[in-house]
């Protein structure tokens, strides 16, 4: 199974469950990222060789019989070694808020074992109850991991064995701190590869405090309402408040000043698009994010707004959503994604971009955020043969690209 890349990239992992195909999603041309780390490895080994640890001898068989939940696995890595594992593939849940971690799951099924019955539960919906074996990748940041914690708390019995894995840049003492308060009692492991396992023994009888996510926020005049794990919940990213201080003025000549189609890609929260909305009444605006807790999010900040105007939403990883046909959208806003899974990557930008040539109408327009160090600049002239600079500072530039007409 697996396949090698030209740039010699390892698709294939190799754990004691077995040996997997496992891709980055979407596929890109002379990828040179994994599609795991030594994390779900350390995971995967200690899982899949009870004896490494006597406290846990028996887990390969609880994973065999019963069921088991993997939380924030990045492209279906520890999903799909586990499920080779147990008895019934159909009692493994995959619980994260990526769509595109889903879709990756989808895709390395399909390369692996076509027909796999793995559930995706979106991280805004409970996985279910009674799981007896839960494996938990540790997210970069300590309050969506907080939260993660809180939402899983009714899943969980005394009997559970709760497995946690990370990087050890991602492991401090405070995320041993969080497992601690909100789960039970938690020790940690030697570090292999860099990466440290976190083994916590859940306590029935904690009450940790409810989560306080989603947490509300003024800017413009809008209130904004983020869930945890979104981009720059807790206050306004200040390429956000670059791009927001800075909308374009004019229209583009494709737009209806009265009625007309704005997408807020990647919108995270939603401020962009609903600061744009405030600034042109006619806008009709769609909310797309590969983040579930994003677009719940931007639907919350959109609906407190205007509660009487028309907007849509929908977690996706491009315009094809929003448009019934290519050349349909007169203006596209977004400040960019530049990491994917904890990795630094234009890749997504670029997706982006071509999306928005692809979709706007002639003469729509995308209007962008980004570093300065980023090279938007240079990326959008390629794209679109055009780019105007709307307003730059030390650190970013709010830049303006326009579809020719053909
Ligand atoms: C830099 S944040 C900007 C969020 C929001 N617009 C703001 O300025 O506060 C980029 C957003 O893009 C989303 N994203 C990442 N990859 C994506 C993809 N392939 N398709 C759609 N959205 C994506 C992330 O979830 C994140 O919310």
């Amino acid at each position: 199974m697996g396949s090698r890349h030209e740039t010699n990239l390892e698709t294939e992992l190799t754990a004691p469950q077995g040996n997997f195909a496992v891709q980055r999603y979407p596929k890109r041309q002379n990828e040179r990222l994994r599609a795991w780390d030594a994390a779900d490895e350390y995971l995967l080994n200690y899982v899949g060789q009870p004896d490494i640890d006597n406290d846990l001898s028996g887990l390969t068989m609880l994973a065999q019989r019963h069921s088991a939940l993997v939380v924030n696995d990045s492209f279906g890595a520890l999903a799909i070694a586990l499920a080779a594992d147990m008895s019934d593939a159909a009692s493994l849940v995959s619980w994260s808020d990526s769509y595109l971690a889903h879709r990756a799951l989808t895709a390395n099924i399909e390369n692996n074992e076509p027909g796999l019955p793995i559930r995706t539960v979106s991280g805004l919906d409970s996985p279910g109850d009674s799981f007896d074996l839960v494996l938990i990748k540790v997210p970069k940041s300590n309050s969506f991991l907080e939260d993660q914690l809180l939402r899983l708390r009714p899943c969980l019995s005394a009997d559970t064995k709760i497995v946690a894995a990370g990087m050890v840049k991602h492991v401090h003492s405070s995320t041993l701190q969080i497992f601690e308060r909100i789960l039970g009692p938690t020790r940690t492991s030697l570090a292999k590869k860099k990466a440290r396992l976190i083994h916590t023994k859940f306590d029935p009888t904690l009450t940790p405090p409810p989560t306080p996510w989603p947490v509300s926020w003024k800017t413009n005049g809008i209130d904004v309402s983020s869930y945890a794990g979104v981009f720059s919940a807790a206050k306004l990213d200040i390429g956000t408040r670059f791009l927001i201080d800075n909308l374009p003025t004019d229209l583009p000549s494709s737009a209806d000043p009265a009625e007309f189609n704005l997408v807020d890609l990647g919108c995270g929260n939603g401020v962009i698009g609903t600061v744009a909305a405030s600034v042109y009444p006619g806008a009709e605006p769609t909310f797309l994010d590969e983040s579930y807790a994003a677009v719940a999010s931007a639907e919350r900040t959109f609906r407190s707004a205007f509660p009487e105007r028309t907007a849509h939403f929908a977690v996706c990883t491009g315009l094809a959503e929003a448009a019934n046909h290519e050349n349909q959208i007169d203006v596209v806003v977004t400040n960019p994604p530049f990491h994917q899974n904890q990795a630094m990557t234009d890749a997504v930008a670029w997706d982006m971009f071509n999306d928005a040539h692809r979709y706007l109408a002639d003469a729509g327009e995308l209007w962008v955020v980004g570093n300065r160090h980023l090279g938007y600049h240079t990326k959008l002239k390629r794209v679109f043969g055009n780019c105007e600079t709307i307003a730059s500072n030390r650190k970013f530039v709010v830049l303006k690209s326009q579809k020719s007409k053909r």
